[in-house]
């Protein structure tokens, strides 16, 4: 399939073009304040399957519907859990995903033949706008294909699917980096289906239930969120974890370079002083972990267009948004080295 894509750069007039494409049951990406998300009327099924076609996503993982407004969450779910409740109050708009029972009302494709729904409210104004002008719910993957690193930015948009797709609303770098936070909202206490923007901690204070985290214990049970049985953000070279301090990571690329091999670094501005490789990225800062989650992805797609071999990545403390950028580097990384 080769299509047009129409290339939207953020303005009222262009959000009346990209929402009158989705009104005409296109594909069309657009920023939110997580990741660019691939959107298409939730309420039709011809214009949801034209998202799994364009991302080679696999059809029994469900799509998030986005709303712009909590009145609307209330026409898709046969209930807002008191649960749901405390948590849309305290973080919608944002980023945070919650699953309701569905009543049914949404093409059958977003919910992959669950009888839940996951929905959530994005802040960001070209979103909500977006969703506004269209006046219909979008279902929304992130908007790279299958398996790659989700887009931060509507050039990551373009390198993944330029020509499968109506059209790109460019609303510049997203601010979180990382998806949303999905919350299973249907029984009394609240279970993290996947971490993001929002940490299990805020969560635990808000509704005051200490909540189940099912990511951080997938070995122990089949995952509830569909996707995250799939693999997913793969670099273009395999990407090693590294625990350790620096003389230890310096010591690994040593060895690496021994082999012959040439070898990418993605760390901290921090770490990047101490170490010597053949790429380095920095992507952020160990005092405030939001600025490697923001630019997390963007560094694993910055090695495509270098010629390394491995990728070692340094590991971040497992609090609150380090919850979540620990779970995405585990699930994209393939080897992991322990000092
Ligand atoms: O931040 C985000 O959530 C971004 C932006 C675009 O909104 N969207 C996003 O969508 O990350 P996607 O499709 O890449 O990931 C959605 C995740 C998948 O792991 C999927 O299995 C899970 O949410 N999910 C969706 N509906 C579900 C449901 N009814 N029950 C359980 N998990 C669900
Ligand atoms: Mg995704």
């Amino acid at each position: 399939m080769n299509k047009q894509t129409n290339f939207f750069t953020w303005t009222e007039e262009s959000i009346r073009e990209a929402a009158q494409l989705l009104i005409q049951q296109e594909v069309v990406a657009f920023p939110t304040e997580t990741v660019y998300g691939l959107g298409a009327n939730a309420s039709n099924e011809q214009a949801v399957a034209k998202i799994f076609e364009a991302k080679g996503r696999p059809a029994d993982n469900p799509l998030i519907v986005h709303v712009s407004n909590k009145d609307q969450i209330k026409q898709y779910v046969t209930e807002i859990t008191p649960l749901a409740e405390k948590i849309i109050d305290a973080f919608m708009p944002g980023p945070v995903t919650v699953i309701l029972p569905s009543n049914g009302s949404i093409a059958k494709n977003v919910t992959a033949g669950l009888t839940t729904v996951g929905i959530r409210i994005p802040d960001h104004p070209a979103a909500r706008e977006l969703i506004e002008q269209a006046d219909i719910p979008i279902a929304a993957p992130s908007a790279n294909i299958s398996g790659k690193p989700s887009p931060t930015s509507a050039i990551h948009v373009y390198q993944d699917l330029n020509g499968k797709i109506a059209g790109i609303l460019d609303g510049g770098p997203t601010g979180v980096g990382l998806e949303s936070t999905v919350v299973d909202c249907t029984t009394d206490v609240p279970i993290i289906l996947r971490p993001g923007g929002v940490s299990a901690a805020d969560i635990e204070q808000v509704t005051g239930v200490p909540v189940k985290d099912t990511a951080r214990h997938e070995e122990e049970q089949t995952p509830k969120a569909p996707g995250m049985k799939y693999n997913h953000y793969e670099p273009d070279a395999p990407l090693a974890l590294v625990f350790g301090d620096h003389t230890y990571f310096q010591a690994l690329i040593n060895e690496y370079q021994q082999t012959g091999k040439k070898v990418g670094v993605l760390i901290s501005e921090e770490l990047a002083p101490k170490l010597s490789a053949d790429y380095m990225k920095v992507c952020g800062s160990i005092i405030d972990l939001s600025t490697i989650a923001a630019h997390l992805y963007e560094g694993l797609r910055s090695f495509k267009r270098t010629d390394v071999d491995i990728i070692l990545t340094e590991t971040y403390p497992e609090e609150a948004v380090g919850q979540a950028i620990m779970n995405r580097l585990t699930k994209a990384a393939s080897i992991t080295h322990h000092q």
